[in-house]
């Protein structure tokens, strides 16, 4: 057997049980794992914790077109200062994707901007090209409702589209909301904002996505109501931290404004028992930033969406930490079941796997401040929330985090 160029020591889960072991690395994957092993290079850790890298499966980095907002550079750079070495960008950028040409762009415009692996969705519309478009693309988002930059499509239209042969065994994520059910509404604040897209129309919305045919695996993005779990059982479901965090009466103004939107404390509450008692698949984190100049329009003005993607990760670690989650449902939901729905080689710290690695203190818990924070954006709506952030990262066997330093930039490759 090659002897590992790389050996790092430190505490892994194994089953339910943290237990110290060595991790053997050669050309970015994990070859060998056990109690001692010797290579070209050893790191001891043995006080800390080793984390698969995250992987967020849904975030949106701007790039090309908002990039006064974000751009695959910062987005990217904030992701890694999470622990998160994996993500996957949504296509509503500009141009939005939707045919193979923009793809192409898109790809060519962030390739050497890239600070973890990524991989892109396609928008998914009457007119798409699936065969060409799933050369490249990671997945294909449907976006039901109306929101920031997107282009909704009609039910009929969606009815047609999804039975397309070539989507078969293709990914393919719900913004499931239905326009039919949205409230005619003054929007002034979080609870309007919430009655005028209630949590019906996302149960009625997924409602309709599972009753129609298809080979494609349907996965129901940011899912905000215990319903919409119930409706979408034996589907692939995500929850996003602030749905399960925030309620409109714990955040204020535009920095909770998102679509879907928040929902009230009680439904927020029941949300996150959830997910403690591991209902939900996925957790992602919708990462939509948006400058603070559009944020500090009145409410009904200002763009919905909020930055996420770097304090995902650390957050789920701070509620481990005090006890409220265990630490095999965050690699679940954070790095395992993201990588299976997408049949990545990642998520897990086994032989054969890649490896990305993030590595904590879990005695170092601090607070979130958006100003610490790499997103361009520069805020957060969970300024003061527990988190405890990565000591180092590494992206194929190559550290990219270090003592708080990103070391080696532009290293993420297309998945
Ligand atoms: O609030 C949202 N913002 N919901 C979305 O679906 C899109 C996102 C964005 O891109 O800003
Ligand atoms: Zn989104």
């Amino acid at each position: 057997m090659t002897r590992p160029e790389l050996v790092i020591k430190g505490r892994v889960l194994m089953g339910n049980e943290a237990q110290t072991i060595c991790i053997g690395i050669v050309d970015g994957k994990i070859t060998v794992m056990g109690k001692d092993l010797d290579g070209d290079e050893f790191l001891d850790y043995s006080k800390y914790l080793i984390m698969p890298g995250g992987i967020d499966i849904h975030t949106h980095m701007r790039d090309p077109g908002f990039t006064d907002k974000e751009d695959f550079n910062t987005g990217t750079m904030a992701a890694a200062f999470g622990g998160t070495t994996t993500i996957l960008d949504m296509p509503n950028t500009k141009p939005m994707v939707t045919t193979t040409q923009q793809l192409k762009d898109k790809l060519d415009i962030i390739e050497k901007k890239a600070n973890v692996d990524y991989g892109l969705y396609a928008s998914l519309t009457p007119d798409s090209n699936i065969k060409e478009l799933k050369e490249l693309a990671v997945g294909f988002k449907l976006f039901m409702a109306e929101t920031t930059s997107a282009i909704p499509i009609s039910e009929d239209e969606i009815r047609d589209v999804l039975v397309d042969p070539e989507l078969d065994g293709q990914v393919v994520s719900v913004h499931a909301e239905s326009p039919e059910r949205f409230r005619d509404i003054e929007v002034t604040d979080l609870t309007t904002h919430d009655d005028s897209r209630p949590a019906s129309a996302e149960v009625v919305a997924v409602d309709t996505i599972t009753q129609m045919k298809t080979s494609a695996i349907m996965h129901f993005a940011h899912l905000t109501d215990l319903m919409s779990f119930e409706k979408a059982f034996g589907y692939s479901n995500e929850i996003t931290p602030h749905h399960m965090l925030l309620s409109t009466s714990n955040v204020h103004g535009t920095k909770g404004k998102v679509n879907p939107p928040l929902r009230n404390i009680r439904e927020q509450a029941s949300l996150f028992t959830a997910f403690v008692k591991a209902q939900v698949g996925i957790v992602a984190s919708d990462h939509a930033p948006h400058t603070v100049g559009e944020k500090i329009l009145p409410f009904g003005e200002a763009p919905s969406g909020l930055p996420g993607v770097e304090t995902r990760l650390p957050m789920m670690l701070a509620l481990v930490q005090s006890e409220q989650v265990s630490l095999g449902l965050v690699q679940a939901t954070c790095c395992h079941n993201p990588a299976k729905l997408f049949s990545l080689p990642k998520g897990q710290i086994d032989v054969g796997f890649d490896a990305d690695l993030s590595i904590f203190d879990m005695n170092k818990t601090t607070k979130i401040e958006g100003d610490k924070l790499h997103s361009k954006c520069g805020w957060t709506p969970f300024e003061g929330y527990n988190a405890i952030f990565p000591e180092h990262v590494f992206l194929g066997g190559e550290e990219i985090i270090s003592d708080g330093e990103l070391v080696r930039k532009g290293k993420g490759k297309k998945i």
